[in-house]
């Protein structure tokens, strides 16, 4: 029997099938080449946005002769509608303790699972759970083991790293391990991001100087209602430390637009924040009601249009 994996979303999403591919092969099934040639296919979904969800219903759609099985982040309702859909879930449990199938050019090493934030958007806290961190042990013996492999790039993955114990401790000895190999890690929540860590990426000679930097509106009143406990002077004045400290950092970012009530005056200002700050890259997300979550019983009030226009009014400065 041959398997073939389709992963949706984000790093963490990458990291986990790396796994799923051992515990399949652990198992007996042998990697198809291409997925015509596959007996099953699991498909590794997001449910961050509505399109992610929308793009597994399409595919399924068209692997109706398959086996499908589904994991990953998967919303209750659509549980059961994949299962109406004749597709099984299963919840692979403990990934983090089994050693990664290297799939990609990087090698992901998750430091944490889950997340505590649960800004008014996301589905994140519902679909995987509360934090969880794993061993300082366990991730050293993993990247040191990855690194003796040659891997040239270690990926350290969490929801907020930044809220590991010690993140910066971490850092520190992974950056200390032998061998010629660079470091970097995803994602950062600006809460939390400390003095320290700035200090010790700025010494390293192997973390990459690149920071994802999630900033996701501009205007205080909106990341408030997000549920994001920081304003924007304080976003500015953290990215002014770490300039100071890490000239040549590039900086990217998360913004979300059209949450609920966002007014063209507060887009406005993230449109402001974007030319003061001059990311060197974000990631412009269209606000998608999520169930379950606190925004998800406000109203969803801002128009798709209006959602594009805010979208390409951003990009261009981007290219600008
Ligand atoms: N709608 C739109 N974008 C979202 N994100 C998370 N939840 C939503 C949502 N409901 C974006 C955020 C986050 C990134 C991973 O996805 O910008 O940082
Ligand atoms: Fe979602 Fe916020 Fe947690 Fe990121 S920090 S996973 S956006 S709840």
């Amino acid at each position: 029997m041959k398997y073939h994996i389709i992963t949706y979303g984000c790093q963490m999403n990458k990291a986990d099938s790396e796994r799923i591919a051992t515990v399949l092969e652990r198992k007996g099934y042998l990697p198809a080449r291409n997925i015509k040639q596959a007996s099953f296919v699991v498909v590794n979904m997001c449910s961050v946005r509505q399109s992610a969800v929308d793009r597994v219903y399409n595919k399924i759609k068209n692997l109706k002769d398959k086996q499908i099985i589904i994991t990953g982040c998967i919303l209750k309702q659509d549980r059961t509608k994949l299962k109406k859909n004749k597709c099984e879930i299963i919840d692979f449990k403990d990934l983090f303790k089994i050693e990664p199938k290297i799939i990609y050019p990087e090698c992901f090493v998750p430091i944490m699972e889950g997340c505590n934030n649960f800004c008014a958007y996301c589905v994140v806290p519902y679909t995987r759970g509360r934090e969880q961190y794993r061993k300082e042990a366990e991730i050293i013996n993993e990247a040191t083991t990855l690194i003796k492999k040659g891997c040239p790039k270690i990926t350290l993955l969490g929801q907020n790293v930044n809220s590991y114990p010690n993140f910066s401790t971490l850092l520190t000895k992974i950056n200390n391990l032998p061998g010629n190999f660079k470091i970097t890690f995803l994602t950062s929540h600006p809460k939390d991001f400390s003095a320290q860590l700035i200090d010790v990426m700025a010494k390293s000679t192997k973390i990459i100087k690149h920071l994802n930097l999630p900033v996701q509106s501009g205007d205080d009143d909106i990341l408030k209602r997000m549920n994001r406990p920081y304003t924007v002077q304080q976003y500015k004045n953290l990215v002014a430390r770490i300039r100071k400290k890490i000239p040549d950092i590039r900086l990217s970012t998360d913004i979300i637009v059209g949450f609920p009530g966002e007014t063209k005056k507060q887009f406005e200002r993230t449109v402001k924040l974007f030319k003061e700050i001059k990311f060197n890259a974000a990631y412009i997300s269209k606000y998608s009601p999520r169930p379950g979550t606190a925004a998800f019983k406000m109203k969803d009030n801002v128009p798709l249009e209006e959602k594009k226009r805010r979208t390409k009014c951003l990009r261009n400065l981007l290219s600008s």
